[in-house]
């Protein structure tokens, strides 16, 4: 799978506003300021097209951005448990995105992103659990590999999949990523590839 054109399509603030659309959805999501809309840019190979900030709550909606003229569709998700947005605000996220997660029918499979420099969340854990038992198909993106050498990714990777390994009885697809680096890319996007061409085959 290549990306030759990615654009942004829409932002909805409820899933019941998203697109009537058919193609299959890829959602990212995780942590505020773990890496999400740098990611998107990577993956993309255009810098600007998910807004990128230092300061964490940056994405706020339920983003669109449309793959290779309809082939799929990528969606950037607002980032979950940034402390310092009112709990108004958050109760607010975390309806956007349990419902994006149990009502959207083109939605094929979540990307859950980690920061690769820290042991598991009680926040991540929640979510992938609430995956599971909903029956969301779900990856791992460790981001910010560029942040660590090589043997440090090894060793936080490990820990995580040993940690997973206590509540699960076997591990979703895992990459490690640098959007700084542009590392990661190619396997996420054959991966991608991979799951439409299972879907196309039904
Ligand atoms: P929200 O939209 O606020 O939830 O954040 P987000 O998850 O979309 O994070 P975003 O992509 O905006 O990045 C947050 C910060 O981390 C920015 O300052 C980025 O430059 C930085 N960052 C993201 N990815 C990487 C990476 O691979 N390496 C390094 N060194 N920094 C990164
Ligand atoms: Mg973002």
């Amino acid at each position: 799978m290549n990306i030759t054109n990615a654009k942004f399509l829409v932002s909805s603030a409820k899933v019941t506003q998203c697109p009537n659309s058919k193609q299959p959805e890829f959602a990212f999501i995780g942590r505020s300021n773990v890496g999400k809309s740098s990611l998107i840019n990577m993956l993309c190979n255009q810098k600007g097209l998910a807004k990128v900030s230092a300061t964490p709550g940056k994405t706020q909606l339920i983003n669109h951005f449309d793959i290779n003229n309809g082939e799929w569709y990528l969606v950037d998700l607002p980032g979950y448990g940034y402390a310092k947005v009112p709990l108004g605000e958050k109760a607010k996220f975390q309806s956007i995105i349990t419902d994006y997660a149990l009502k959207r029918e083109q939605l094929t499979s979540f990307f859950v992103l980690v920061d690769v420099r820290h042991p598991m969340q009680t926040i991540d854990r929640n979510f992938m659990e609430f995956l599971g038992l909903h029956g969301v198909p779900f990856s791992i993106i460790f981001t910010k590999a560029d942040k660590l050498n090589e043997a440090q990714v090894q060793k936080s990777v490990d820990a995580y999949k040993a940690e997973m390994l206590k509540t699960w009885q076997s591990l979703p697809p895992m990459f490690v990523t640098s959007s700084a680096k542009f590392k990661g890319r190619d396997l996420i996007l054959g991966y991608i590839g991979s799951v439409i061409s299972n879907l196309e085959q039904r």
